[in-house]
């Protein structure tokens, strides 16, 4: 293949290098084209066929199935790291020391308190308040507590940027949920591992001892590991087009969580829920359920199943479905929601209309039913996602940072009005 592409308007001709990705992806290179042509862009809506950046962090082939974070596979980091080396991973681009990883954590220990002041801002949120949006906002607000401006110049300020909101987050998530539940808003407990300390500070009571669940960690873990990347998805695609204006960090995430939030993106994983949930009181008869998502007139929508991206088996999907059986197994739960998941699926993967289309079940499908066996409410399912991708999300941040990408500002084809004369109030 030729390393030009070469494109004809109106009988002129305009070539335009063709760069390679280290796995061979191809992409034409147009930064030129605009000025090259006097006045000719590309449309994409959706950009399904853009490329936003070049990034060295997350690998993906759609057709093949692949997902790799800095060039280690899925299945490898799900079965044989911890999340903590996975953020590590993902933000710094190698796997850490023991060393590296024991001060890392330090560090986040260290930060993970956040300022009395921001329980005001919860108690201001009715009970009723979608814990993403909470989520967002709080988010947004530990811009006002931590107000010295990042120079991304310096490793050493990022650093702490990075180490204070790996601290705080997760203390947001909890006193998210807590909130919900009417309990106390308490911090973590340093003692413990980045994880064990999350599921402690959601789920301790107050007038118990929390006692320690070895399948609950494994399982929100690997989980985390799942969710902690996903290239240019639309969420981590706010992200780095907020940053880009150099707006900070925190800002930058909020944002992005606004974005996970919409049931097209993260927040398919409690539509899913809500789904499967419908069908069991409807009767649970899966095939019923496959008729009505193929009938078009028919309004509902099988969630869970198809990806932007994935024209092959989510691979999430393939590990996260072997852990859901496990950790009900282990946790000795009996959910008639995961039969009913596994109808859909197996009705979907010997179903023509699903097999033509490649909707095979993606990671939202199985994730709701683990969250549910760990005693995690529906309406903080997306919440959980945000706290998996938040690693990918500052990861992308900084290297969007770092490369001193421009300022993220799409162009467009006008369809409006043509000149018009303004006509006065009076007048019309
Ligand atoms: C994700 O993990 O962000 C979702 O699968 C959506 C996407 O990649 O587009």
């Amino acid at each position: 293949m030729s390393n030009t592409a070469t494109l004809e308007i109106g009988g002129n001709k305009y070539e335009f290098p063709i760069i390679e990705g280290s796995e061979g992806e191809k992409a034409i290179d147009i930064k030129t084209l605009r000025g090259a042509t006097g006045g000719v862009i590309t449309i994409d809506p959706g950009y399904k066929n853009t490329g936003s950046c070049e990034s060295g962090i997350t690998f993906l082939d759609g057709e093949k199935g692949i997902l790799r974070y800095r060039g280690y596979s899925i299945e490898d980091l799900a079965e044989k790291a911890d999340f903590l080396e996975v953020v590590y991973l993902l933000i710094f681009g190698e796997l850490p020391t023991k060393e590296q990883h024991d001060k890392f954590h330090a560090d986040i220990k260290d930060k993970a308190i956040v300022d009395e002041e921001v329980k005001k801002i919860l108690d201001g949120f009715p009970k009723s308040a979608h814990p993403m949006g909470v989520l967002s906002s709080l988010t947004s607000a530990l811009t006002a507590f931590n107000p010295s401006s990042v120079n991304v110049d310096s490793e050493e300020d990022l650093y702490r940027s990075i180490v204070k909101i790996l601290g705080k987050f997760p203390v947001l998530v909890a006193w998210t949920m807590r909130k919900k539940q009417g309990l106390p808003l308490d911090y973590g407990d340093n003692s413990l591992g980045y994880v064990e300390n999350i599921l402690k500070m959601m789920f301790r009571k107050p007038n118990e001892e929390y006692t320690m669940n070895p399948i609950l960690v494994n399982a929100l873990d690997k989980l985390l590991i799942l969710h902690a990347d996903h290239e240019q998805n639309c969420s981590t695609s706010t992200v780095r087009i907020v940053g880009s204006s150099h707006a900070g960090l925190f800002a930058s995430i909020s944002a992005g969580i606004s974005a996970l939030w919409g049931p097209l993106h993260g927040g398919a994983n409690q539509a899913v829920l809500e789904m499967l949930e419908a069908i069991r009181e409807d009767g649970g008869d899966t095939k019923k359920y496959m008729a009505k998502a193929k009938d078009k007139s028919d309004p509902f929508r099988l969630m869970g199943f198809g990806h932007r991206v994935y024209k092959n088996f989510d691979p999430r999907a393939k590990i996260i479905k072997v852990a859901a059986d496990e950790v009900l197994g282990d946790l000795g739960v009996e959910d008639p929601i995961l039969d009913i998941a596994k109808g859909l699926e197996q009705e979907a993967l010997k179903d023509e209309y699903f097999v033509q289309r490649k909707l095979y079940p993606n990671v939202d499908f199985y994730s709701g039913i683990i969250y549910r066996a760990m005693g995690i409410p529906t309406e903080m399912f997306t919440v959980m996602f945000a706290l998996g991708r938040l690693p990918g999300w500052i990861a992308q941040w900084r290297e969007m940072r770092q490369r001193k990408e421009p300022i993220g500002r799409p162009r467009q084809v006008y369809i409006g009005e043509n000149y018009r004369n303004f006509v006065s109030l009076e007048k019309r």
